[in-house]
């Protein structure tokens, strides 16, 4: 199987490391504009494969024709967020790079499926969806595992546990009014609310909203470690058709109230990109929640057909 990064700076680099460590393809293709800037990083990565143990073949172009045949690609061009910017401010320059990269790599991949990371999430990978021409099952964005692992490690922390007995589910778009839900996140199988107080998990709900912003602040960029593991994360359930449910930006065609729009919701990952959509069943108050963070995804949408037609 071949694997295309799309964008070499940190979090395309660390995807593409990430990706290969995990020794489950045949090749990873790191891509971007700068000329050497991919042929100097894979060539880099390359020369770790003997210490960490990887066979995977990792190449660095500037061509999308060596991208050809790609099985999954991973888009994280576009600029990242300064500080005092949100996600929402690298709108119309992200779409225009996306939407332009999509294109180029649609071309040479008819057949692969795209994970989006750049930002705004949830629009962004609206417009690969657009610039593919895909069916929805191939186009999904990468927001949920980052946001739900940032949650997880935080009550980790809190409750002194392991991370490995914390499973979590997040829905809605990959912005400040994202929706963590504490009714479906489980400690060893214990649901959180029996374990912690409403005040501390309030806290971490509203330390996780705003997790990508804490470390623009600490320093004046954006994250790359945690963002780069959980494509790779989704990279893998879809290489090993594994079956994991994971929180992803999907197209949603009525589930959970709403239509035409990719926003994060559960989301059963296999060899056909996204096999299902899961369905549960929301109170009325996470309903409420999900349609907040869905009406932010329209309004940037609206936001973004504004730029295109001026
Ligand atoms: C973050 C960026 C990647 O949440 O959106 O850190």
């Amino acid at each position: 199987m071949k694997v295309t990064v799309i964008g070499a700076g940190n979090v395309g680099a660390t995807a593409a490391e990430c990706i290969a460590r995990k020794d489950m393809v045949d090749e990873v293709v790191l891509i971007d504009i700068v000329e050497g800037l991919p042929q100097g990083k894979a060539l880099d990565m390359a020369e770790s494969a003997p210490i960490h143990l990887f066979d995977t073949r990792v190449t660095g172009t500037n061509d999308y024709a060596d991208t050809a045949g790609s099985d999954i690609c991973v888009i994280t061009a576009g600029l990242a967020r300064k500080p005092g910017m949100s996600r929402d401010d690298l709108l119309g320059k992200n779409a225009s790079i996306v939407k332009s990269v999509t294109e180029q790599f649609a071309k040479h991949s008819p057949n692969a499926i795209i994970i989006v990371v750049s930002n705004p999430l949830d629009v962004m990978t609206y417009v690969a969806y657009m610039a593919s021409g895909f069916p929805s099952n191939r186009v999904m964005g990468m927001a949920g595992v980052l946001d739900t692992a940032r949650y997880r490690s935080f009550i980790a922390a809190e409750m002194g546990v392991s991370v490995r007995d914390i499973q979590a589910l997040l829905m809605g778009g990959h912005g400040d009014t994202m929706v963590p839900l504490p009714r479906f996140t489980t400690i060893g199988g214990i649901p959180l609310p029996e374990l912690m107080d409403a005040e501390k998990i309030n806290a971490i709900v509203e330390r996780t909203k705003f997790g990508g912003g804490e470390i623009v602040k600490l320093m004046g960029t954006s994250a790359w470690y945690a963002p780069g593991a959980a494509a790779a994360e989704m990279v893998e359930a879809i290489v090993k058709d594994s079956g994991r449910v994971l929180p992803c930006a999907v197209w949603l065609n009525g589930e959970f109230g709403q239509k035409g729009i990719f926003v994060g919701a559960p989301t059963k990952l296999g060899r056909n990109g996204v096999e299902e959509v899961v369905k549960i069943d929301l109170t009325a108050a996470e309903l409420k929640l999900m349609e907040a963070s869905s009406e932010d995804v329209r309004n940037n949408l609206a936001a973004l057909a504004r730029i295109q037609s001026a």
